[in-house]
């Protein structure tokens, strides 16, 4: 198992945690490297989409790992799922296929990986939501995200968990990572939308994708953005 968030830097505010850790990346710097901030003005986002937070009222950070797991982006669900579940164990924590965390179903926390997969290092941005008031979110999020709802004091010990948790998961065996996802899949039997299709979410397959029974074939997503629809 490795150790991850040594070295560290902290900001009190950057543009991006993921640009400053892709940028030491290319410099360099060793696995496990970490880049924290208190704030972000321009937080990036899946799909080039933005993420914002209140300063200091969420985790934004940024790690650097070289020659990454194969399942990066499936095992940091699983982390940031069981870091959120540690710190609300009476709520119900899912994860929307590919790794948005669901706490009592609202996104909780969001995981952006960037790399280069020739130079053999990737950047995985996690951002989680720990003491934002409900009030704090802007109107056109208030129905759909969340907060751990703990206290700023405690943003510390929810990175030290996270930090231990994706140790574990970004070293565990494959099936262990498929497994831990497939039980806290948000999506299972629910009717999904997406660029090419629609259909009715069955699984996980072996290789991470999200398998989509359609009237016609069954669908494996490897990628992009699916939509919940209204059942
Ligand atoms: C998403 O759900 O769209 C992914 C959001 C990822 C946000 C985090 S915040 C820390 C890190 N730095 C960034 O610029 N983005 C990620």
């Amino acid at each position: 198992m490795t150790t991850l968030g040594t070295p560290r830097i902290h900001h009190r505010k950057v543009d991006s945690t993921n640009r400053h850790a892709r940028e030491l990346a290319e410099q360099g710097a060793p696995h496990g490297t970490l880049v924290t901030a208190a704030e972000q003005s321009a937080g990036r986002g899946r799909q080039g989409r933005a993420w914002s937070a209140p300063a200091g009222t969420g985790l934004l950070m940024s790690v650097l790992l070289r020659d990454p797991y194969p399942l990066l982006s499936l095992a940091a669900g699983a982390a940031v799922a069981d870091t959120a579940a540690h710190f609300r164990p009476d709520q119900e924590v899912l994860i929307k296929w590919p790794n948005d965390v669901w706490l009592e179903g609202k996104k909780v926390a969001g995981i952006l990986v960037e790399g280069r997969p020739q130079e053999r290092w990737a950047v995985l941005g996690i951002g989680l939501n720990v003491a934002i008031s409900q009030d704090q979110f802007p109107p056109e999020l208030r129905t759909s995200a969340t907060s751990l709802g703990r206290d700023k004091s405690e943003l510390e010990a929810v990175l030290t968990k996270l930090l231990d948790a994706l140790s574990v998961w970004t070293s565990a065996n494959r099936a262990d990572v498929l497994a831990a996802v497939r039980q806290r899949n948000a999506l299972r039997r629910r009717s999904v939308s997406w660029a090419d299709g629609q259909g009715v979410v069955a699984d996980i397959d072996d290789e991470g994708r999200l398998l989509v029974e359609t009237q016609r074939c069954i669908a494996a997503l490897d990628a992009g953005e699916v939509h919940l629809n209204l059942d």
